[in-house]
C-alpha cells in the first residue's frame, strides 16, 4: 500500500545500548528503498525536537552503520519536552516548562509527518504525549533492561547479557585462584533480566534480583557452605535495583531534571562487604556498569533490530497509528504504544527459569 505521508522522523531517546543504528539504518532504508519516504534524524532525543535539531538522513548517513554501538543520532535520557528544565530557583531547585507546543511547530514547519520513536518506558511516555496531541507515533522497544512492556524482549538486551556473561566467566577463574566471594553488579533498574540469564548462562552460585528480596544471612550460609564443600569461592551475580528482605534499594545518585530521577547502584560493594564481615572470606565487588551498553551488538541484536526497523516502516506505510512494534514468542507483532507508558516487565518470582535455576542448586538468597 502507498503511503500517504512523505517524510518522517527517527530519535534514539534514554539510555543508548547496542542496535540503536541497525535500526535506525533499517528504518532509513526501508522507508528509501520501499516506499520513497524521506528521513530526518532528530538529534539527542527529545531534546532534539525541542531545539530544532534535525537533519535529513541519506543513504550515506546509514550505510556502514550495522555492527557500529551506541547511536550516530546521539541520545538524552534527561529530556522531557512536557517538563523542560527552563532554568533553576534561587534554591537550586530546577524550573521546568512544557515545550510540546515548540516541539509540533518544528515538526510543523519540517514537514514531518510521524515520528519513530526508538526508546524505553520512558520513552514510550515521551511519544504518548505527542500522541495525544495528534503526532502518529511507531516506538520501537528498546533497552539493556529487557523491561519494557508489551514485548517479550528489548534490543541491546543479548548484547549486555552476553558482556555479563563473559565478566562473570572470566570473575570464575579469579575467585577460584584466590578462594574469595565475588561479587558482579550489573545494571537492569527495577528488573532482574540481565543479572538472571547471565547468571545462569555462567552458572553463577547465587543471583540476587529486585523481584526476590535476599537475606544476608541465607546468602552467607551459602557461602560457608560451599567452603565446607570444597569449594571454596563463590560468584554471586547482584542487580542494581536488588534490595535486602524488608529494605530498600541503593540509590547511587538522584537527577531532579531526568524524567527517571533514581540512579541506583552501589548494593553489590555493600553485600560484598557484608559477606567479609560475616564469613571471614575475602570478598570483592567489580560493578560493570555502562560496558554493559558499550560496543558492537551480538548477532541476535542486529537482527532483531532489523526486523524491528523494517516493522515499523511497514505500519507506516499501511496506515497504522501509534503501534509499538514488539516481539511475541518467535513473532514480530504490535501493540498500542501508550500501554509501555511508565510501567516496567519484571520477572515473575515463578518464572521458569527461576525454577530451573534453583532446580540445579542456586541460590536467591531468600
Ligand atoms: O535503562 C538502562 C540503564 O543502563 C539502566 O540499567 C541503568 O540503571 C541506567 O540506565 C543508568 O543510567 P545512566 O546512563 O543515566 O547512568
Amino acid at each position: 500500500m502507498t503511503p500517504s505521508i512523505s517524510r518522517i522522523g527517527v530519535l534514539t531517546a534514554g539510555g543508548d545500548c547496542p542496535g540503536l543504528n541497525a535500526v535506525i539504518r533499517a528504518v532509513t532504508k526501508t522507508a528509501m528503498f520501499q516506499h520513497n519516504l524521506e528521513v530526518y534524524g532528530i538529534e539527542d532525543g527529545f531534546l532534539g525536537l525541542v531545539e530544532n535539531r534535525m537533519r535529513p538522513l541519506s543513504r550515506e548517513d546509514v550505510s556502514n552503520i550495522l555492527t557500529r554501538g551506541g547511536t550516530i543520532l546521539g541520545s538524552s535520557n534527561k529530556c522531557n519536552p512536557q517538563r523542560y528544565a527552563v532554568g533553576e530557583e534561587e534554591d537550586g531547585k530546577p524550573i521546568f516548562e512544557d515545550m510540546t507546543n515548540l516541539c509540533l511547530r518544528h515538526l510543523k514547519r519540517r514537514g514531518i509527518e510521524a515520528l519513530i520513536v526508538i526508546g524505553g518506558d520512558g520513552s514510550m511516555s515521551g511519544a504518548a504525549n505527542f500522541v495525544r496531541r495528534g503526532v502518529n507515533c511507531i516506538g520501537v522497544p528498546k533497552t539493556i533492561d529487557n523491561d519494557l512492556v508489551g514485548t517479550d524482549v528489548t534490543f541491546g538486551f543479548a548484547t549486555a547479557r552476553y558482556i555479563a556473561t563473559e565478566a562473570l566467566d572470566r570473575i570464575h577463574t579469579t575467585a577460584a585462584s584466590h578462594h574469595r566471594a565475588m561479587v558482579v553488579e550489573v545494571m537492569g533498574r527495577n528488573a532482574g533480566w540481565i543479572a538472571l540469564e547471565s547468571g545462569v548462562a555462567s552458572g553463577a552460585d547465587i543471583l540476587l534480583l529486585p523481584e526476590i528480596p535476599f537475606d544476608i544471612d541465607k546468602v552467607c550460609d551459602v557461602v560457608k557452605e560451599r567452603s565446607r564443600y570444597g569449594k571454596a569461592f563463590t560468584i554471586i551475580a547482584i542487580s542494581e535495583g536488588a534490595k535486602p528482605i524488608g529494605g530498600e534499594q541503593v540509590v547511587h545518585h538522584v537527577d531532579p531534571t531526568s524524567p527517571d530521577p533514581i540512579r541506583l547502584g552501589g548494593v553489590g560493594e555493600r553485600v560484598a562487604r557484608q559477606i567479609e564481615e560475616k564469613t571471614g572470606i575475602d570478598s570483592r565487588c567489580t560493578v560493570l556498569g555502562h560496558v554493559q551498553r558499550g560496543g558492537t551488538p551480538v548477532p541476535e541484536d542486529r537482527v532483531l533490530a532489523t526486523l524491528f526497523g523494517y516493522h515499523a516502516l511497514e505500519l507506516l506505510a499501511n496506515g497504522a497509528q501509534n503501534r509499538l512494534v514488539v516481539m511475541q514468542g518467535r513473532t514480530i507483532a504490535d501493540t498500542e504504544i501508550t500501554r509501555a507508558e511508565n510501567k516496567q516487565r519484571t520477572i515473575a518470582p515463578d518464572h521458569l527459569l527461576i525454577a530451573a535455576a534453583r532446580a540445579v542448586g542456586t541460590s536467591f538468597g531468600d
